[in-house]
């Protein structure tokens, strides 16, 4: 040990010190020795691994030190807020925006942090129904004060509804297991999957899962798929039947007020981790001939970078979409991490003077516009695939957010959000908002007094669901672990922080076993 610590001086002195505290360490018992980890991501994964890291390595006696390597300069990841019309006192959720009742680690951690909700589709003091499906030509059904009007969907489809609900209950139900032991923690996704009988649902398109399960007709083509399209950009004869009913869980869904990532913020401090922003992770290695992995970080402005790269670990999580990353693993054994198809989705939040335009959505002019607009296909247009999924309504949803005031102005507003897979342009938001010129040639512009405030991000939001049956492993290699393959299973907030906490819990374990 101590040769291959001087033979691993060309990392550096600093690594040669620690190399021999830690084999000082040995001698001691093992609550002595200080675990070292690095998490590279601060979304939700690599939030909640921290999080539950530091808690679950005080409860077992086990001194540990986390560092959080973060590329952006913020935390949250996938899940983050933007300020309307820049102002700090209107944020705006750019990515996750939603939980849900079932969703135990992001509710438990509201709730420990002391953070307040919002409903997601408050009561609003704004004319028009609260939500409406459209395909292209009409609205195919309309909820006045709310997404779960059960009477109006019962009259509309029959008993699809409550059969697909009692699905989704059941598939929840098994989902639930992964929480609790024997499941939790899980060594593998898919065998976890198969052990709760969940293989059979991420195996089967959305389409096809409704049909075996006795669900036919308008329900799914309608409500389910706009479900679909708004959560995953997809449609329902491509994404899979898990991702599906995920979609279906919809049941009491809300926000934190002021922004979601303040959960990740706050599950970060708690860890007592070092957080280190706008600092990319380039490489995992593992050092000469020994179990401890060092990174390489990229950064433009820090001083330390070199001690940074000096230092090692006991192990390291990934906690980011691998192929995303720019991270090397070409000195590890890891095998092959397979590269998948992710949604680019184009989010466009925009503020405005006006309604949505009756006229756009083919109503009469004194009938108000819903607020919020989910699409599906007309029926008989196929379905395509990949971008073409979003087929002749063009978008996947408009949503009036809420009214705001425009700071600037004083004047009455309101705050939207468009999801769709290619930048709307100009013609198409003034047509939306009804005020297009009659000059208005090609080259539109749209006027400042017409939209006040707009912000465009291009997200690699989520995978491409398609029915699988097997998923990424969750130990690469020895130390190394990855917490990205749960987004081809369900890529939400709280389904990766729960891998956060799985892979925390291995970790755990494992220092256990190899103290024992
Ligand atoms: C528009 C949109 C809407 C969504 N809606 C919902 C919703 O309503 N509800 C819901 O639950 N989920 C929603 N999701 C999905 C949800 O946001 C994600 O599943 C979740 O936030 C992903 O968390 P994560 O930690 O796994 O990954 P990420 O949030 O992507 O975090 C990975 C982090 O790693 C960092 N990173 C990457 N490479 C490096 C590197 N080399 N060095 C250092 N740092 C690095 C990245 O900068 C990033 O911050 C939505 C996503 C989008 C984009
Ligand atoms: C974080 O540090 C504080 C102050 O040193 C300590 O009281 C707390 O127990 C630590 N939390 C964890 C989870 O280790
Ligand atoms: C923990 O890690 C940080 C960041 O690498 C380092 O600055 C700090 O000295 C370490 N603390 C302990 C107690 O090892
Ligand atoms: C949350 O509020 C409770 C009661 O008001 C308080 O005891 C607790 O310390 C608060 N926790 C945090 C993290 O602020
Ligand atoms: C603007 O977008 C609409 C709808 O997506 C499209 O039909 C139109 O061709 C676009 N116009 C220009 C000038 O790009």
């Amino acid at each position: 040990m101590k040769l291959h610590a001087l033979v691993s001086g060309v990392l550096g002195c600093l690594h040669i010190n620690e190399a021999l505290a830690n084999e000082q360490a040995v001698l001691h018992t093992p609550q002595d020795y200080v675990k070292n980890v690095a998490i590279v991501g601060a979304g939700a994964g690599g939030a909640s691994a921290a999080y539950h890291l530091s808690r679950l390595a005080a409860a077992a006696g086990i001194a540990v030190n986390i560092t959080v390597f973060e590329r952006n300069s913020y935390v949250g990841g996938r899940s983050t807020t933007v300020n309307a019309y820049d102002d700090p006192s209107i944020p705006v959720e750019l990515g996750g925006s939603v939980f849900v009742k079932v969703n135990h680690i992001l509710n438990d951690a509201v709730k420990e942090f002391n953070l307040s909700t919002e409903e997601s589709l408050p009561g609003i003091k704004v004319p028009g129904a609260a939500l409406a499906i459209w395909n292209g030509q009409g609205f195919v059904v309309t909820f006045e004060d709310s997404w779960w009007d059960t009477a109006k969907l019962l009259w509309r489809y029959g008993l699809a509804p409550v059969k697909t609900m009692r699905l989704m209950r059941s598939v929840v139900g098994k989902f639930l297991k992964m929480y609790e032991e024997p499941a939790f923690p899980f060594e593998s996704l898919t065998q976890v999957a198969q052990d709760l009988e969940l293989l059979a649902v991420t195996a089967a398109t959305g389409e096809q899962y409704l049909a075996e399960n006795g669900i036919g007709g308008a329900f799914g083509a309608d409500v389910v798929q706009a479900s679909t399209r708004v959560n995953y950009a997809q449609n329902l004869k491509y994404i899979h039947g898990l991702e599906t009913m995920v979609c279906m869980a919809a049941e009491n869904a809300h926000s934190v007020r002021g922004g979601n990532w303040q959960i990740f913020d706050r599950m970060i401090a708690a860890s007592n981790s070092t957080t280190l922003l706008e600092t990319a992770v380039t490489e995992v290695r593992r050092l000469h001939q020994s179990k401890r992995l060092s990174l390489k970080v990229d950064s433009t402005d820090r001083e330390d970078v070199a001690l940074l790269n000096s230092k090692s670990y006991d192990d390291v999580v990934l906690a980011a979409p691998l192929q995303f990353s720019d991270i090397s693993l070409r000195s590890l054994d890891v095998g092959m991490v397979d590269e998948i198809p992710y949604v680019q989705l184009h989010v466009t939040l925009f503020a405005s003077p006006f309604l949505l335009s009756p006229a756009y959505f083919n109503l009469a002019p004194d009938k108000p516009t819903p607020r919020v607009i989910l699409t599906t296909l007309p029926k008989g247009e196929k379905p395509g695939k990949g971008r073409e999924g979003v087929g002749s309504p063009g978008f996947f949803s408009v949503s009036l957010l809420r009214p705001a005031t425009n700071p600037n102005t004083g004047g009455q507003e309101y705050l939207y959000k468009i999801f769709s897979p290619s930048p709307p342009n100009a013609t198409f938001l003034a047509h939306l908002l009804g005020v297009e010129s009659l000059d208005n040639g090609a080259a539109a512009e749209i006027s400042d007094h017409d939209i006040t405030w707009i912000y465009r991000k291009v997200w690699n939001s989520y995978p491409y669901e398609y029915p699988r049956v097997t998923f990424e492993r969750i130990r690469l290699a020895d130390g190394l672990w990855y917490t990205g393959g749960m987004d081809s299973f369900i890529s939400t907030m709280e389904t990766n922080a729960l891998m956060g906490m799985n892979v925390a819990r291995l970790i755990v374990d494992g220092w256990l076993r190899k103290a024992e």
